[in-house]
């Protein structure tokens, strides 16, 4: 056996020896340095095959690439053992404080939905569902919305089909505008009393900004019998903002113009922030708007079916975005959609 061959195999010998000596990660990166790195004393070695004689050199090249070999596999396992008895040694760690996880919860959209709906139900209303693609007649017909409506165009409601349909159809499909509608799809179905509430997602074609976005929702009240008043409307808001903004809450009337209600009024809270003196959020008026409401028009009535002469009732539709931006102070209404967690956490 030449020299060359004999000091590779006293190399493996050794290198092995130290190999299971050693007991930590960075001590066998320092042994595997030396022994296989650049300047260690494997490649030296390798370049010693150069002054073999040619005759011996297939054998010692042989040589050198099972030594080669078997000192990779070597480190190779020592490095696996290494890591498992790492990682053993943490798992058995019990002072360790344990890994956490960000708890998840419900977005503030949902949380105020859910709580608008359990304070109707605990004053008597049932839920309601209806469709998000709706008819123009569900939409705007039935509740006696005039034709040359503004907001009945294509450039405030998203429609279906007007390559086929006209925009005025009744039977024309669209994306829902309010809530409005379910109001109707119920009545057409079920005969008086009544008393439901229907949350749900409306779209418009607004342009995106702190404060309109394309799709929201809104809550729907009806609530039709014989002998019901304005004052009916109003205990049951007052009632609605006390149990959602706080005991404080006062509730007033504005006259207003919905072609579903007559009359109608805008629904506004006592601003929680200021307490109704007055404050940036209110713009100074110590009120903020929270719904739209009337007593239910007697033409909607008829589309239905119900006879106005015995028949009475109040309709009141809120959006829900608004009520978590005051319940919640936030400024922009885009950051509940944003998906953002670091925003959403903090609800
Ligand atoms: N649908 C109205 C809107 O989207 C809100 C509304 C007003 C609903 C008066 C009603 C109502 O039921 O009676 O602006």
């Amino acid at each position: 056996m030449i020299a060359l061959e004999q000091e590779l195999h006293s190399l493996l010998a050794e290198a092995t020896t130290a190999l299971d000596n050693v007991q930590t990660l960075p001590e066998l990166e320092e042994l595997k340095g030396r022994v296989m790195g650049r300047k260690g004393t494997l490649p030296a070695l390798m370049a010693q095959l150069g002054q073999v004689p040619a005759a011996d050199k297939p054998v010692v090249g042989k040589t050198i690439n099972a030594v080669k070999q078997q000192l990779q596999n070597a480190f190779e396992t020592r490095t696996g053992q290494l890591q498992a008895a790492g990682t053993s040694r943490r798992a058995l760690d019990v002072s360790l404080p344990g890994r956490t996880r960000p708890l998840g919860h419900k977005h503030p959209i949902t949380q105020v939905m859910e709580d608008a709906v359990a304070i109707f139900r605990r004053m008597g209303f049932i839920v309601a569902d209806g469709p998000d693609l709706e008819s123009v007649w569900h939409n705007f017909d039935a509740l006696n919305s005039p034709q040359e409506h503004p907001s009945r165009t294509p450039e405030d409601t998203f429609y279906f089909d007007l390559d086929r349909k006209h925009w005025l159809d009744s039977d024309t499909t669209i994306l829902r505008t309010h809530t409005s509608p379910v109001q109707i799809r119920y009545m057409l179905k079920q005969k008086p009393p009544v008393r439901i509430v229907c949350p749900g997602r409306c779209y418009r074609r607004d342009t995106p900004d702190a404060t309109h976005g394309m799709s929201f929702h809104q809550i729907e009240g009806l609530y039709v019998d014989r002998n019901v008043s304005l004052a009916d409307l109003k205990g049951t808001l007052a009632l609605y903002a006390q149990e959602m903004f706080g005991k404080d809450a006062k509730v007033r009337f504005r006259p207003h113009f919905f072609p579903f209600t007559e009359p109608s009024v805008e629904c506004d809270a006592s601003c929680i922030i200021c307490n109704g003196k007055g404050c940036r959020v209110c713009k100074g008026s110590g009120w903020l708007e929270i719904a739209g409401a009337g007593m239910v028009n007697p033409e909607v009535f008829r589309n239905v079916g119900y006879d106005p002469e015995i028949t009475t009732g109040y309709a009141f539709g809120m959006g829900i975005e608004r009520i978590a931006m005051i319940k919640y102070a936030i400024s922009d209404l885009r950051l509940l959609y944003d998906n953002d967690l670091r925003f959403l956490h903090q609800f």
